[in-house]
């Protein structure tokens, strides 16, 4: 059995008649790197190529930075660290510049919505109310700590020297340069996470946006161009991962480097990062477990399990690409997260009604496709779905796999695409155990009314978020990141604030 995608074929390209004239506007303008408050050419001339996912139509050139564009924004970002305009600005100050940020961005919503679809592949309704709203959050929740970031008095004993008295207390202070690196499936969310909290510890940033979709940063640096940061807080220089991402983890005059991405690149960033013992926080993959009990309402953990992994077209760190379903409700489950994968529209991400846009390149079609296939080959047995669909915009069917077994690459590892595998349980220490399974442990979701099923089993989930009757909900004031591989530190909350920040031990001798 599979999705007939025939009906919608002719509507999967984006419809150029549709875009806006601000993002055409956009779209035709030059796009250069942002270095000191300036729109530059990179040093070498050259530019590449943005697509749009549905068509694979291009759809604007990217100035494109390297080693040297890099080296030339570090700069600009230590000199706007160093200068006093921003090191000495007052907090509230701050405050109220990231609040300006914040009201540019609410001002432009739909604009940075319609790019993002375009860009990503992603539905606009999808881009405007998840992406760029919880962006929106993320800015003013951040706006509010320069004001609240504390040290501690120390009570010294100082039993170093018994006859003297101290003054002990400790100052937090901003890390210094930071250079954030992100991926492609939230662009415009992702900066969020890296560029909030390193203004409101203080710090000056340079993003290197993901190659597949830069034009939500760019945008971004328009809008802080216009809120009047100090030249040099924030840089936006696009580029390859190889060349500019390589450049910036590896930078010696870089503090901080935060990064969202795959494990395997987190592992070289972490690699190149020990050369000046920069601070890291890297927020990696995840092949995280969707739980269903057997006492749950079933259109609810069916419309649940079926969003944890559809919701962005399976490109989602904390995807719940692994579902595990109690044996006495797992064909239920299953043929409801099925029929939900079959009903789903399928088209491109300016059609407000479009529930699964494609994928955001062809490289990562052929990869999930290729997940596919040795799953096929291996033995399971795909319930719906199982395709890559013939147009030129990189859509791959929504897949429901079951008969899988432990050892298959597609429950081990992350697809990043709509599909998902599914498999029984029959009890609590059972499914902990498998759910724990693999390198990963980002995030985990439970469905049940049984308030001790939930106490007994969360504690056992190697998870940095566990979800209980819900999947994919994130807060500005929730801590995010993972445990095992998928990553170091957390992302938004308190927690993403001090990772910003050094504390500074003061002894004074009185
Ligand atoms: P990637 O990890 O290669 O790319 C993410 C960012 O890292 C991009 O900005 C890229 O330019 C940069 N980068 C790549 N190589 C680099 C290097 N040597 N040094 C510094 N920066 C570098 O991810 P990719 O190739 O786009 O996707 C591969 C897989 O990674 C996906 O299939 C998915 O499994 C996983 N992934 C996970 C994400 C998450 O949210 N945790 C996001 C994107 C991808
Ligand atoms: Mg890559």
């Amino acid at each position: 059995m599979s999705v007939s995608v025939e009906s919608h074929v002719s509507r999967l390209a984006n419809d150029p008649g549709s875009i806006s004239d601000e993002v055409n506007a956009f779209l035709a303008s030059s796009k250069k790197l942002f270095i000191n408050g300036e729109w530059v050419d990179s040093r070498s001339g050259k530019t590449f190529d943005v697509n749009d996912p549905s068509s694979d139509r291009v759809i604007a050139s990217v100035a494109e930075g390297q080693a040297e564009d890099i080296d030339h924004a570090v700069a600009a970002a230590r000199q706007a660290f160093e200068d006093s305009e921003w090191s000495r600005m007052k907090p509230v100050d701050r405050e109220r510049l990231i609040h300006r940020l914040a009201d540019l961005i609410e001002e432009h919503a739909d604009t940075i919505a319609e790019l993002e679809a375009l860009d990503n592949g992603k539905s606009v309704v999808i881009a405007r109310h998840v992406d760029v709203k919880l962006a929106i959050e993320v800015y003013r929740y951040m706006a509010g700590w320069p004001t609240k970031i504390e040290g501690q008095t120390l009570p010294m004993s100082g039993a170093l020297l018994p006859d003297q008295s101290f003054v002990g207390y400790s100052l937090r202070e901003p890390v210094g340069v930071v250079g954030a690196i992100i991926a492609w499936n939230f662009p415009f969310l992702l900066a969020s996470w890296k560029v909030g909290p390193a203004l409101a510890a203080g710090c000056t940033i340079v993003l290197k946006p993901a190659e597949e979709t830069p034009l939500s940063a760019l945008y971004l640096a328009k809008l802080v161009d216009e809120a009047g940061f100090p030249n040099g807080v924030i840089n936006v220089v696009p580029g390859f991962g190889d060349t500019a991402g390589a450049a910036l983890s590896s930078h010696p005059d870089v503090d901080k480097i935060t990064f969202t991405g795959s494990t395997e690149v987190g592992r070289l960033i972490a690699r190149a990062a020990t050369g000046n013992m920069k601070k890291v926080t890297l927020e990696l993959g995840g092949k995280s477990p969707t739980i269903v009990f057997g006492d749950v309402d079933a259109e609810t953990a069916i419309a649940g399990a079926a969003s944890a992994i559809f919701f962005n077209h399976g490109q989602t760190c904390c995807a719940g690409s692994r579902l595990y379903v109690h044996s006495s409700r797992f064909d239920e489950v299953v043929e409801g997260v099925s029929n939900i994968a079959k009903g789903l529209k399928i088209g491109p991400g300016l059609d407000p009604e479009t529930e699964l846009g494609p994928l955001v390149s062809t490289v990562q079609r052929e990869r999930v496709m290729s997940y596919v296939s040795q799953g096929l080959a291996d033995g399971a047995e795909a319930v719906v779905g199982g395709h890559a669909m013939e147009t030129e915009g990189y859509y791959v069917e929504p897949t429901v796999f079951i008969n899988t077994t432990p050892e298959m690459s597609i429950v081990r590892e992350e697809i990043f695409g709509p599909v998902v595998v599914a498999e029984a349980f029959d009890d609590l220490d059972e499914v902990a155990a498998v759910a724990n399974q693999g390198p990963y442990g980002l995030a985990a979701s439970i469905w049940t009314k049984d308030i001790s099923t939930v106490h007994r089993l969360a504690p056992k989930l190697r998870a940095g978020t566990v979800w209980v009757n819900c999947h994919n909900v994130l807060d500005s004031t929730m801590p995010f990141g993972g445990y095992k591989q998928s990553g170091w530190g957390r992302e938004m909350g308190k927690e993403s604030v001090y990772a910003y920040l050094e504390s500074k031990s003061m002894c004074i001798s009185i």
